[in-house]
């Protein structure tokens, strides 16, 4: 895994982040929401409200710089994730996501991966070959 400066990962209940994961500067990956329901007491005294849901980051995810993924957010294995993006829902594996909310724009290798394929692909070749750090 590689996080670089500025990175925040701020954990009420459980962020998962897999080997190979690269994180650019100043992403935030964050698994809570304050609770906001009630307009006439201020939000911090909403803390019964609180949503936490986990967050998965996969193997050999690639996080531009900037991003930020929101709780209960699973982000499949192989996948890049555009400069500046925010993440609110599931990307698939391999996808290429970019924008405000992330949607998908494309995939590494051109295409989505096949039902069933095995897409952590280079990673565990490096790995196996004993030539990469995780
Ligand atoms: C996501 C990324 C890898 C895609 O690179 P790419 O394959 O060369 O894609 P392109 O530059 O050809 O862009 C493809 C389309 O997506 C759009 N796009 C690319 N990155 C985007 C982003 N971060 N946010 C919104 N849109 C983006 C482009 O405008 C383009 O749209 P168009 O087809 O309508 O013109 C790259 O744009 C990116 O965000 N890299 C992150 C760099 C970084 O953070 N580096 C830190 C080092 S750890």
């Amino acid at each position: 895994m590689l996080i670089n400066d500025y990175v925040v990962v701020n954990s009420g209940l459980a962020i998962t982040i897999e080997d190979w994961v690269t994180i650019a500067p100043h992403c935030q990956i964050v698994d809570g929401d304050h609770g906001t329901t009630d307009p006439e007491r201020p939000i911090r005294q909403q803390d019964e409200d609180y949503v936490v849901a986990p967050v998965h980051i996969g193997r050999d995810v690639w996080l531009g710089c900037h991003v930020v993924v929101l709780k209960g957010v699973t982000i499949g294995a192989g996948a890049t994730i555009g400069a500046g993006s925010v993440v609110t829902r599931d990307i698939p594996e391999r996808a290429i996501a970019v924008g405000v909310p992330a949607r998908v724009v494309g995939w590494r290798g051109g295409t989505p991966p096949a039902a069933g394929e095995d897409s952590r692909g280079a990673a565990d070749t490096a790995q196996n070959e004993g030539t990469a750090e995780a």
